[in-house]
C-alpha cells in the first residue's frame, strides 16, 4: 500500500510568454494544442538526484519510516546526472537509506508505473518491506531550445512514493506493463550512448531529445486507451468504480482521449499539465501526491494510473487507498 508521496521541484518557472520570446511559438498555439500554461525548469546548480532525494525525502516523512527502513529505491529516469553509477545510489547516499538496494530503470514516461509494478512484486515475493519508488526528470538538460516542436512540452520535477505490504484493504490491485521496441526511433534521445561517438553525437545535434510529435500523440491515444480499458476488465471493473483517474500528464488532448475511452467525466480525472508541463516518469506521483494533498483521493477511494512513454512504453495501474 502507498504509505506516504512527496514532490519536488526547481525554483524557477517558465511560461509561456517566456517561450514566446525564446521561438517563434504563441502562448495561443501552445495551451490550444496540448493544455500547458508555464513549467518548473532547472537552474544550472540542480540535479536529478537533489530533486529526486527531495521528493522521496518528503514521502518518507508522509509514511514516518526513517530511510534505513527502506529496502529498495527504484528511480525511473532518462535523465540521470550520469550514466552511470545509477542515480538512485546517489539517492541513497542523500536519504542514508544504507540498507537499501538501488537503481535505475529506463522506461520514459511510464517510468513510474514500471518502477510501481517492480516493487509491488518486491513487496508480494516477500523479498523487500518498504520500497521507496521515484520519477524524476530534467528533461530541460536534453531539451533543443530552438526547436519549438518539443521545447515548449516538458517541465523539470520529481515525485516520489514509498510502499509497503497491503493492510488486506489498502494496496496496490494490479499492475500492467508493455512496450514495443519496434517504435524506438519516433521518440529517442539518438547519442549519449555507445552507439555513436560524443564528438559525433555533439556535432550532429544528437545529444537532444528528438520526437515524431503526430506519430507519438496516435500511438499514446491508443496505448493509453487499451492500458486502461485492459486492467479494468481483468479486474471487472469500469470507469464507474473508479473515483479518480491520473494520466500521465502529457497534453490535455492524450487525457481527454484516455479519460473518454473508460467513459469517465473530466471531474474525475486528475489534471495539472497546465502548471507543469510533461514531467515524464513525475507525472503520476506528483499529480497523487497533489490529490492527497488537496481532497482528490481519499481513503477508501480506487484509483487507476495510466502512461505512455518512449521506447514505446505503457502501463497501468489500479490502487486502493
Ligand atoms: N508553436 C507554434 N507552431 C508550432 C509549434 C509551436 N511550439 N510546434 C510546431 N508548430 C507548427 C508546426 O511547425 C506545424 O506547422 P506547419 O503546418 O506550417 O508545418 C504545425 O504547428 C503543426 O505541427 P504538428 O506537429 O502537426 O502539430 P500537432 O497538432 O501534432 O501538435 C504536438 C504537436 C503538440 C507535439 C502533438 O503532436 C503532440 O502532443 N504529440 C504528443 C507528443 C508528446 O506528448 N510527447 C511527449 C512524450 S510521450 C508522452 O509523454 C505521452
Amino acid at each position: 500500500m502507498i504509505l506516504g508521496t512527496g514532490r519536488a521541484v526547481p525554483k524557477r518557472v517558465l511560461t509561456n510568454f517566456d517561450l514566446e520570446k525564446m521561438v517563434d511559438t504563441t502562448d495561443e498555439w501552445i495551451r490550444e494544442r496540448t493544455g500547458i500554461e508555464r513549467r518548473f525548469i532547472a537552474d544550472e546548480s540542480d540535479t536529478t538526484s537533489a530533486l529526486c532525494a527531495a521528493a522521496g525525502r518528503a514521502a518518507l516523512e508522509a509514511a514516518q519510516l526513517p530511510a534505513e527502513k527502506l529496502d529498495a529505491i527504484i528511480l525511473a529516469t532518462v535523465t540521470g546526472d550520469v550514466t552511470f553509477p545509477s542515480t538512485a545510489c546517489y539517492v541513497q547516499e542523500i536519504l542514508g537509506a544504507g540498507n537499501a538496494a538501488a537503481f535505475d530503470i529506463s522506461a520514459a514516461c511510464t517510468g513510474f508505473i514500471y518502477g510501481l509494478s517492480l516493487a509491488d512484486s518486491l513487496i508480494i515475493s516477500g523479498k523487500a518491506r518498504h520500497v521507496l519508488v521515484i520519477g524524476g526528470e530534467m528533461l530541460s538538460r536534453i531539451t533543443d531550445w530552438t526547436d519549438r516542436a518539443t521545447c515548449v512540452l516538458f517541465g523539470d520535477a520529481a515525485g516520489a512514493v514509498v510502499i509497503g505490504p497491503s493492510d488486506g484493504q489498502r494496496g496496490i490491485v494490479d499492475t500492467f506493463i508493455r512496450s514495443d521496441g519496434r517504435l524506438t526511433r519516433l521518440l529517442c534521445m539518438p547519442g549519449g550512448g555507445t552507439k555513436v561517438p560524443t564528438d559525433v553525437a555533439l556535432a550532429e545535434k544528437m545529444m537532444f531529445l528528438k520526437m515524431e510529435g503526430r506519430e507519438v500523440f496516435k500511438h499514446a491515444v491508443t496505448a493509453m486507451g487499451d492500458a486502461a480499458e485492459h486492467i479494468l476488465a481483468k479486474n471487472n471493473l469500469t470507469g464507474d468504480d473508479i473515483h479518480l483517474l491520473i494520466p500521465h500528464q502529457a497534453n490535455m488532448r492524450i487525457i481527454n482521449a484516455t479519460a473518454k475511452r473508460v467513459g469517465m467525466p473530466l471531474e474525475k480525472v486528475y489534471v495539472n499539465v497546465q502548471e507543469y508541463g510533461n514531467t515524464s516518469a513525475a507525472s503520476i506521483p506528483i499529480a497523487m501526491n497533489e490529490a492527497l494533498g488537496n481532497g482528490r483521493l481519499k481513503p477508501g477511494d480506487r484509483c487507476l494510473i495510466v502512461a505512455f512513454g518512449g521506447g514505446f512504453t505503457w502501463g497501468s495501474a489500479l490502487i486502493q487507498f
